[in-house]
């Protein structure tokens, strides 16, 4: 058995037991969008703060010829590869296990080092679900430190996180982005900052995602994280959402180093490693794949 395996084992034990803990919800549950409209956010901006003002185009051509996750109707295989993990995420979020999760449909997407493919993963997790017909997806750059979204999807906008974090004059609609696809929005990194991570842990960044993970009851949100090992504020951030995807360097991560991070995360959430760079058709170059280990 191969280290990582042996983690997910031992990971998926440990969570089978929380779950049996817990007592399993039958049903799912949450709120109708009814109830959300009905909510008061940050600011008291409420019902007007989705329509967003600002929209970005990215360019399907390029991230297909990228090896991104497709939009068209071609079958690829890593259209496949990820719509398996991706079920297992929206599953969590909105199936019997929403019930046992605070903020089930809140996923935070990191690693133990830098360079694994937390924006790959993040970016590839956010338009397979934008290719669900009922659910939008809202894709937050919060690598802060190393924000990569809008490098990787070519994209600028003069605000984001770290704007609206440091400073009550930044609105939501102010840094939330639409694109030419229809249910993925985006929030990019921001302006560097000197407390970039600290921001992170605020309670401003608490009260953005607590509103994130309420106001619309069809909405996946996907933050790329910092790595775990070395920045402290990811781990804060972690207990902010209910999911964590852990994503895996094959032959690269060690076991301890994912050890380690997975007991940053907090116990309470659900937790899966998203294996990637996996060699595949040996002979045949080199391939990627994904396994997705979940309660
Ligand atoms: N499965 C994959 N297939 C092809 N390219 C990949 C894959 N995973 C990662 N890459 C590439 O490897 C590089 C590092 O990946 P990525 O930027 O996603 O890592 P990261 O964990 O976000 O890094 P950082 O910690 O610097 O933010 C990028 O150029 C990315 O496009
Ligand atoms: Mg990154």
């Amino acid at each position: 058995m191969s280290t990582i395996e042996k983690a997910v084992t031992k990971l998926n034990r440990d969570n089978n037991a929380r779950t049996e803990e817990r007592g399993q919800q039958p049903s799912p549950h949450h709120q109708t969008g009814k109830d959300l409209n009905s909510q008061q956010g940050l600011g008291g901006h409420a019902e007007q703060r989705d329509t967003s003002v600002h929209t970005v185009q990215l360019d399907l051509a390029m991230l297909e010829k990228n090896n991104f996750v497709s939009l068209s109707k071609e079958r690829r295989l890593i259209n496949e590869e990820y719509r398996v993990i991706k079920r297992k995420l929206i599953n969590n979020a909105f199936g019997a296990l929403s019930k046992t999760l605070q903020h089930p449909n809140l996923i935070l997407v990191s690693s133990s080092r830098p360079g694994e493919g937390k924006t790959f993963s993040s970016i590839n997790l956010a338009l397979s679900i934008a290719l669900e017909q009922d659910k939008t997806v809202l894709l937050v750059d919060a690598d802060v430190l190393r924000p990569n979204v809008s490098k990787t999807l070519n994209i600028s906008h003069d605000l984001g996180l770290t704007d609206y974090l440091q400073s009550t004059d930044v609105t939501v609609p102010d840094i939330l982005l639409s694109t030419n696809i229809e249910r993925l929005k985006i929030i990019t990194a921001g302006s560097p900052h000197h407390l970039s991570t600290e921001l992170l842990a605020s309670e401003r960044m608490s009260q953005l995602v607590n509103e994130f993970a309420t106001r619309y009851s069809d909405r996946i949100v996907i933050f790329d994280a910092p790595p775990l090992l070395g920045v402290n504020e990811t781990a804060v951030m972690a207990a902010m959402c209910g999911q964590a995807v852990v994503v895996v360097e094959e032959n690269r991560t060690r076991l301890a180093e994912i050890e380690q991070s997975v007991s940053l995360l907090p116990k309470e959430m659900a937790v899966g490693f998203l294996i990637n760079k996996a060699h595949r058709n040996q002979g045949k170059g080199y391939g990627y794949g994904y396994y997705y280990g979940a309660s």
